[in-house]
């Protein structure tokens, strides 16, 4: 995955600088907090403080990635392991928003295109003329690998546009669009008040990211400092 080996190396050069000038102080989860905050504020987001100070665990946890929403599940199945860990609907749909930049894989949305519904249909709430286009990027029997962009407006910019994306059925994962497109569900005002106003979007979006890194962060004596954010020492 190639998303995933990039992300890596860019984490392990930042390793190295700051290991160099303070060996054994900032945590991998620290450097992982800072490096979200200004990839936003590059990409013409607004700044927030990260609070620092985690440490990174001294387990690898392969059960807990269960706990992880995926982009196959509905909105009530992901809005409950937001709650899960103390996130509520606006966290849900303002975090979301970060979306509005990057890159997924065709397998991550391709299941929408052709038969969505077993009977040769694609997902009804997916943009007819949006469609087509992913069709192309994604043609059946191709490299589901293939990378398309998250937000089609305006693809490297962290702006609001994955919401008014979704008000025209232009959301790329199902996980996206359901935030909208689910009838009756808490979370289509918010994407309303967000495409309305990209000031709010901001303030929400550094609240809940605010939110998101407090979720039992290992502090004081528990954990480590790792040397190598993909291992532990
Ligand atoms: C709500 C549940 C979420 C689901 C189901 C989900 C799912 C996904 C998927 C499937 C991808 C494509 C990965 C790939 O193709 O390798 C992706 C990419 C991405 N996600 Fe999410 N995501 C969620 C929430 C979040 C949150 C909370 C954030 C950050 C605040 C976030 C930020 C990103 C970014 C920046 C990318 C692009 C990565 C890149 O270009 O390399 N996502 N997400
Ligand atoms: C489909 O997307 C276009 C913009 O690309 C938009 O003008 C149109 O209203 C959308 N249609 C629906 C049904 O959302």
């Amino acid at each position: 995955m190639l998303t995933r080996l990039c992300f890596y190396e860019v984490v392990d050069d930042i390793t190295t600088a700051v290991e160099t000038f303070c060996p054994g102080i900032v945590s991998c989860a620290d450097i992982l907090a800072i490096a979200a905050e200004i990839s936003v504020t590059l990409a013409g987001g607004r700044s927030w403080n990260v609070l620092l100070g985690r440490r990174d665990s001294r387990t690898a946890n392969q059960d807990g990635t269960s706990a992880l929403p995926t982009p196959f599940e509905t909105l009530s199945e992901i809005t409950k392991k937001f709650t899960d860990v103390g996130l509520d609907t606006t966290d849900l749909v303002a975090l979301s928003g970060a979306h509005t930049f990057g890159r997924a894989q065709c397998r991550f949305f391709s299941g929408r295109l052709n038969n969505f519904d077993g009977a040769g249909n694609p997902d009804p709430t997916l943009n007819t003329t949006y469609l087509e286009t992913l069709r192309q990027t994604c043609p059946e029997g191709g490299n589901e690998n293939t990378l398309t962009d998250l937000d089609p407006t305006t693809p490297n910019d962290f702006d609001k546009n994955y919401y008014t994306n979704l008000q025209n059925n232009r959301g790329l994962l199902q996980s996206d669009q359901e935030l909208f497109s689910t009838s009756g569900a808490a979370t289509i005002d918010i994407v309303n008040r967000f495409a309305a106003s990209q000031s709010d979007f901001f303030d929400s979006f550094a609240q809940s990211m605010i939110n998101m890194g407090n979720i039992s962060p290992l502090t004081g004596t528990n954990g480590e400092i790792r040397t190598n954010c993909r291992r532990i020492n």
